[in-house]
């Protein structure tokens, strides 16, 4: 048996967990809850490898709680959970689990803007309640997909397989990102700025990672720009946007409906007044989750976290400088 000690924060798919447990001594959270802050700390003494998910706050205090540390391994693509920052000053490796999500995940995106534009949640609610007595010319009518502009915020791997699925509804597509011109016009899209977006689009899709600068990138400003017919989509992170601007928009139909799957905080409290609002489609950060998909990223988490303790290169590493050297 290996001497290295992982802690890994939540159960997750079987097979993965196994092959892990090959290569160490292997603690897992069985609680349906994360742990809390103080219980991972506890743990970090003797840790060679921390496998955690987004909901875990990794900061430099964890990992200064664990000096023989060689990895962290987030079940995720996004790591904004982790202050890689410090773990390069400390030399640890962080790995992730890109590309594996991506088309998970632009299938949910455009399963929510479809769901939110032909009011699928409302038309089922409607019959519960006893509603449906007759064929109405105007009830539950939505806004049409096929054929309307798209604005994507963020094409990266996950705004480029949203584009591709927009393709085949022949929407016009708006990108504003960092790509170029080019990989745009690749995506069937034109880049334009962020302001032209919000102004022409029907449907707005958020897809950039949660940065300084992505902070609440859509606030009260943002929000008055767009149509009162528009719809926005956030599979990103929750403070992408700003919650409480995005709130007066809905209310006052200053933008007609959003679809989240993604919210800050999460969870989101149930006294959260965007729960009070039937144009506002919330749904619990399921994006990813797919059976095969969620079994993928458990894979990789921990081809990375074997990785760490061999002392090799991750396999997908968000801070490979601090290979450097070494
Ligand atoms: C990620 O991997 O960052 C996603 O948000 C999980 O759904």
């Amino acid at each position: 048996m290996s001497d290295f000690k992982v802690f890994v924060t939540r159960e997750m798919p079987a097979a993965a967990l196994d092959r892990l447990s090959e290569h160490c001594q292997m603690e897992v959270w069985d609680a349906f809850l994360p742990p809390d802050y103080d219980v991972i700390l506890k743990k970090m003494g003797d840790l060679s490898g921390l496998l955690c998910l987004l909901t875990d706050r990794i900061d430099a205090r964890l990992m200064d709680a664990a000096p023989n540390l060689k990895v962290i391994s987030n079940m995720a693509v996004g790591y904004d959970n982790i202050d890689v920052a410090a773990a390069n000053e400390r030399r640890i490796p962080v790995g992730n689990t890109p590309g594996v999500l991506t088309e998970t995940t632009a299938d949910f995106a455009f399963a929510l803007l479809m769901a939110v534009a032909r009011r699928i949640p409302e038309g089922r609610q409607y019959v519960q309640d006893g509603k449906w007595l007759t064929w109405h010319p105007t009830v539950l009518s939505g806004q049409d997909v096929f054929g309307a502009t798209l604005g994507i915020i963020g094409s990266g791997r996950i705004g480029a397989a949203v584009a591709r699925r927009a393709q085949g509804f022949n929407m016009r597509i708006l990108v504003n990102s960092l790509e170029s011109e080019e990989d745009i016009r690749q995506l069937g899209g034109e880049k334009v700025s962020l302001d032209q977006l919000l102004v022409e689009s029907d449907f707005v899709s958020l897809h950039v990672p949660l940065t300084d600068e992505t902070h609440h990138l859509i606030s009260e400003r943002e929000l008055a720009l767009m149509k009162p017919t528009s719809i926005l989509i956030n599979t990103a992170r929750g403070s992408v946007l700003d919650p409480k601007a995005l709130y007066a928009a809905l209310k006052n139909g200053q933008i007609l409906a959003a679809g989240l799957d993604v919210t800050d905080p999460e969870p989101i409290p149930l006294d959260d007044p965007l729960l009070s609002l039937d144009n506002c489609l919330v749904v619990p950060h399921i994006a990813s989750a797919s059976v095969a998909t969620r079994a993928k990223m458990a894979e990789m988490a921990v081809d990375n976290v074997i990785a760490g303790l061999l002392g090799e290169p991750l396999p997908t590493c968000v801070n490979p400088e601090v290979f450097d050297g070494a």
